[in-house]
């Protein structure tokens, strides 16, 4: 009796240590994580390819980056989020259409100018939280 008692409470007590390890590993990445990755995935492969002088691949990551940011930019109430959001998709727009007509040196400044946008809301915004 005082074995099967002694196996229970080891098996339960695994199944606890497992279950709050499965949750831990399924932790979900909040909605503005997510945005936040994609556009940071989208703007390294912008530079990977203005580096590979791939202009052509520019532009739909580039509309990309430049709907999403819209349409976010849209939604937000604080006023400086809001401008600044819209500024980048304002620049993607331009980045995108300069793509198109393989302005490798236009591209190159907008994407600065977007860069620089990120790390502004980063900056005033995200760290004074
Ligand atoms: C209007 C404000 C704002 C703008 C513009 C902005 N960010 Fe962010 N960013 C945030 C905030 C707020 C967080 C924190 C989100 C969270 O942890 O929930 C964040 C987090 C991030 C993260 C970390 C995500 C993670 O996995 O925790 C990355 C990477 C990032 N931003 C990239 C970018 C890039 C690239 C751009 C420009 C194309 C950009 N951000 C533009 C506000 C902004």
């Amino acid at each position: 009796m005082k074995r099967i008692i002694l196996i229970l409470s080891v098996a339960i007590l695994a199944i606890t240590v497992l279950a709050f390890a499965a949750e831990d590993k399924k932790t979900e990445l909040r909605p503005a994580q997510k945005i936040m990755q994609v556009r940071a995935a989208g703007l390294t492969a912008m530079n990977k390819n203005l580096g590979a002088g791939k202009l052509e691949a520019i532009a739909k990551d580039a509309d990309d980056l430049a709907a999403e940011t819209m349409k976010t930019g849209n939604k937000l109430s604080n006023p400086l989020a809001k401008e600044i959001t819209l500024a980048i998709s304002m620049y993607a727009k331009e980045a995108s259409a300069a793509a198109a007509k393989s302005d490798a040196a236009t591209v190159k400044a907008k994407l600065g100018e977007i860069k620089g946008k990120c790390g502004e809301c980063h900056v005033k915004i995200r760290d004074k939280k």
